[in-house]
C-alpha cells in the first residue's frame, strides 16, 4: 500500500477501505508516514468528505492506536459525558459532582482548551494543587472510593487522535464532521465508559455553526457509539452566546460552585439538568426524566453535590477549601466594567468572539506551550434578550494587563449588537437523539 495512492483516491472522491484507513492511522502513529502526506489526506477528506463506513473505520483505528482502558474494576455503569466545545462551558465542573452524588460512577477523561473554547482541566487547575496526572490504578481507586475522578488524555490513549488533532489544528482541517466525530468518539471508546452522553453544540461559539451540521455530527457519533456497543445519547444545545455568565477559568469554577449552591444561571442549570437526566437514565439510576431531574435537584438542595466536588478536588491534590470559600480562587488585579454604548435590547453576542476576548486576556493558549492566566476573563452582566441602558455595564472584565484589557474590551463591544426590538429567543435544548 502507498500513502500516495490513498491521497489520490480521496482527492478524486473515492471511498477508502477499512484496511487503507488502518494503514495510514498506524503508519502516522508510528511515524513512518510523514505529516505532509497526512495533511494532504486531511485536506482531501475536508473537501471530499467521508462516508459513514469510512468515519466508523477511522474512529476504530484511532481508538485502537493505543491503550483501551479497562474500567471493569469500577462497580456500576460508567457513564461518560463529552461536550464538542463551547464558550463558558463549565458543565463538567457542576454536572460530574451532581451525577456522582446520585450514585453514577464518574471516570472521566477531559481535555484542555482548544482554540476559542475552554477546557475542563485548565479550569480545574484553578484549585491550587489540583492535578489530573493520575495513574490508571489511582484513577480507578478514586472512582471506587469517592465516585469521581478526572484525568487528562494520557499519551497512550488514542495517540493517533492526539497527533492528528495537532496536525488538523494547524492545517485548517478541524471543522469537518467525520474528523470531529472520529476524534471525539475514538477517545470516548478508548476511555472505556459503558454509556456516553454527548453535548453537541451549535451556534456562533461552536465548531458546528449550523444546526443541521450539529445534528449530522450528533447522528454520526451516536451511530458510531451504538455500533461499538456503547449506549450513546446526544443532546444538541445552543452555543450562540456564552453558557451562563462567566467565561474564563477561575471565573467559571466560581459559577459552577454557585450553581451547586443553588444560585446558578438559568440556562446553565437547565443544561446540567438535561444532560444529568440522560446520564442517570443511561446509568440506570432513574426510570423517567422527571425522576432524574428530582434526584439532581435534591443533591443540589441538600448540599451533597457540593460536598462531592470538595471530596473530588481534595482526592486529586487540590485545595478543597476554595469550594466553600471562592475568595481563595485566583483573582485578577483589574476588574472593570465594559459600558453599553447605547440603550436597547442585546440582540446578539458573537460567541466565539467572547472566547477570543478571554484568550486575549491570557485565559487561553496562543501556542501549545503558552502558560494560561487562570484569573482572567469576562463575566457578562447582560445576556441576549436583556435590556440595557447606555452606560450600564454589558460585562465585567477581569484582567491582569491594561493593554490586553483595552484590546479585549474593544473586541467584546464589536461582538455585541444592541437593537431597538427584542430578538427572537433561541431554545437552549434543540434535540435529544439516541
Ligand atoms: N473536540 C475533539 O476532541 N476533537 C475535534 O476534532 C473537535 C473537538
Amino acid at each position: 500500500m502507498r500513502m500516495y495512492d490513498l491521497i489520490m483516491k480521496k482527492r478524486n472522491g473515492g471511498e477508502l477501505y477499512e484496511e487503507e484507513i488502518r494503514y495510514f492511522v498506524e503508519g502516522y502513529t508510528k511515524g513512518t508516514i510523514p505529516d505532509y502526506q497526512v495533511s494532504a489526506l486531511m485536506m482531501a477528506v475536508f473537501f471530499q468528505k467521508m462516508t459513514a463506513q469510512e468515519t466508523a473505520a477511522l474512529t476504530m483505528a484511532m481508538a485502537h492506536s493505543g491503550d483501551m482502558l479497562d474500567l471493569s474494576a469500577i462497580r456500576g455503569i460508567k457513564v461518560d459525558k463529552h461536550s464538542t466545545g463551547g464558550v463558558g462551558d463549565k458543565t463538567s465542573l457542576a454536572l460530574t459532582p451532581m451525577v456522582a452524588a446520585c450514585g453514577i460512577p464518574v471516570a472521566k477523561m477531559s481535555g484542555r482548551g482548544l482554540g476559542h473554547t475552554g477546557g475542563t482541566i485548565d479550569k480545574l487547575e484553578s484549585f491550587p494543587g489540583f492535578t489530573t496526572a493520575l495513574s490508571t490504578e489511582q484513577f480507578i481507586e478514586n472512582v471506587n472510593k469517592i465516585g469521581i475522578a478526572i484525568m487528562g488524555q494520557t499519551a497512550d490513549l488514542a495517540p493517533a487522535d492526539k497527533k492528528l488533532y495537532a496536525l488538523r489544528d494547524v492545517t485548517a482541517t478541524v471543522d469537518n464532521m467525520s474528523l470531529i466525530a472520529s476524534s471525539i468518539m475514538s477517545k470516548k471508546l478508548a476511555a472505556g465508559a459503558d454509556a456516553i452522553v454527548l453535548d453537541v453544540k451549535t451556534g456562533s461559539g461552536a465548531f458546528m455553526k449550523e444546526e443541521q451540521d450539529a445534528r449530522a455530527l450528533a447522528e454520526e457519533m451516536v451511530r458510531i457509539g451504538v455500533h461499538a456497543g456503547r449506549k450513546t445519547v446526544a443532546v444538541i444545545s445552543d452555543m450562540d452566546q456564552p453558557l451562563g455568565y462567566a467565561v474564563g477559568n477561575a471565573l467559571e469554577v466560581k459559577e459552577a460552585i454557585d450553581t451547586l449552591n443553588g444560585h446558578g444561571p438559568a440556562d446553565f442549570v437547565e443544561l446540567c439538568l438535561t444532560l444529568g437526566s440522560q446520564m442517570l437514565l443511561a446509568g440506570g439510576m432513574a426510570e423517567t426524566e422527571e425522576e432524574a431531574r428530582k434526584k439532581l435537584q435534591k443533591v443540589i438542595n441538600d448540599g451533597s453535590a457540593l460536598k462531592k466536588l470538595a471530596e473530588f478536588v481534595e482526592a486529586q491534590g487540590g485545595d478543597s477549601r476554595a469550594v466553600y470559600d471562592t475568595e481563595l480562587l485566583p483573582k485578577a488585579e483589574l476588574i472593570q466594567p465594559i459600558p453599553a454604548p447605547a440603550s436597547g435590547y442585546v440582540s446578539r453576542i458573537v460567541c466565539d468572539e467572547v472566547g477570543i476576548c478571554s484568550l486575549i486576556l491570557g485565559g487561553g493558549r496562543e501556542t501549545k506551550e503558552s502558560e494560561i492566566d487562570l484569573a482572567v476573563g469576562l463575566v457578562l452582566c447582560k445576556k441576549v434578550g436583556d435590556y440595557v441602558q447606555m452606560g450600564e455595564p454589558l460585562a465585567m472584565m477581569h484582567a491582569n494587563d491594561p493593554e490586553k484589557a483595552s484590546q479585549a474590551s474593544e473586541r467584546f463591544l464589536a461582538a455585541c449588537t444592541i437593537s431597538a426590538a427584542p430578538p427572537v429567543a433561541r431554545p437552549l435544548i434543540k434535540a435529544i437523539l439516541s
